[in-house]
């Protein structure tokens, strides 16, 4: 059977209570999945909801890091901070960031570096605009962002890498990708990332994912998971997306 990963980004969502709660409920609606379950809190609940998820299949990461060791960076966390605390997953260059915090290609791509050095899995976050969509840049855009962002990835667990396709346009506006228009960019990024590096990576997709369209989402065969937002905050839709996708006969 084939395993995807669903995972989820709480983005600024959560108390710790509510998260604890949470894992709670949604552990025993998904301890039977084939797939592979992530979820990415804020800092503050990290604590907290790792150690409910100990011993279940739900793993638990974060959503952003610094690309340096240490150092004077008010406000930031490190790659040997997450590692320290056993956190093994961190969704890098997510399009809020770029938007909100002037992420570039080129931090995204330290950030990525930074994560391997420490032994992290980075989900690699890349997606075009609405206008940059219309202007038909979208393979041009997203070729360029998987470029700058894998520049000179030499860890020798290169095989670590997730990449999410995010369309801007898709995230938090209900309106998602048509599943063929995912599962074309999906294989641009898979091919890309092999003529770069020369390994074969997952491929998410995010962008109003929800427990009604992921199964026709996660049933194409360029698509390894999806990366969901919204939908991940309330533990029954977001355990119904986790089993979906189960391909016939398998
Ligand atoms: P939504 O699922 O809320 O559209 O968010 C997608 C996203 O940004 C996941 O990282």
């Amino acid at each position: 059977m084939r395993r995807n990963i669903i995972a989820g980004n709480w983005k600024m969502n959560m108390l710790p209570n509510e998260a604890i709660s949470f894992i709670e409920e949604i552990e025993p609606l998904v301890k039977d999945t084939n797939n592979e379950v992530i979820i990415c809190v804020p800092f503050t609940d990290f604590f907290y909801a790792n150690n409910m998820a100990q011993g279940t299949n739900i793993q638990v990461g974060v959503q952003n890091m610094h690309y340096e060791d240490k150092g004077a960076y008010t406000g930031e966390i490190s790659a040997p901070m997450l590692k320290s605390v056993n956190c093994k997953y961190v969704i890098v260059g997510h399009s809020e960031r770029r938007q909100y915090f002037n992420e570039t290609d080129e931090i995204v791509n330290k950030k990525a570096k930074k994560a391997l050095e420490y032994g992290l899995t980075p989900i690699i976050c890349v997606g075009e605009t609405l206008e940059e969509k219309e202007a038909g840049k979208t393979i041009e855009i997203i070729t360029s962002q998987i470029e700058k962002g894998l520049v000179d990835l030499t860890a020798s667990d290169l095989d670590k890498i997730v990449i999410a396709y995010e369309p801007i346009w898709a995230i938090g506006t209900g309106k998602v990708c048509s599943s063929e228009d995912a599962d074309n960019m999906c294989k641009v990024i898979r091919d890309k990332v092999k003529e770069i590096l020369d390994i074969d990576v997952p491929v998410l997709y995010g962008g109003s994912v929800n427990e009604q369209n992921s199964n026709e989402i996660l049933l194409k065969e360029n698509i390894d998971g999806v990366l969901v937002g919204g939908a991940s905050l309330d533990p029954e839709k977001f355990a119904k997306i986790i089993y979906s996708g189960h391909k016939l006969g398998e």
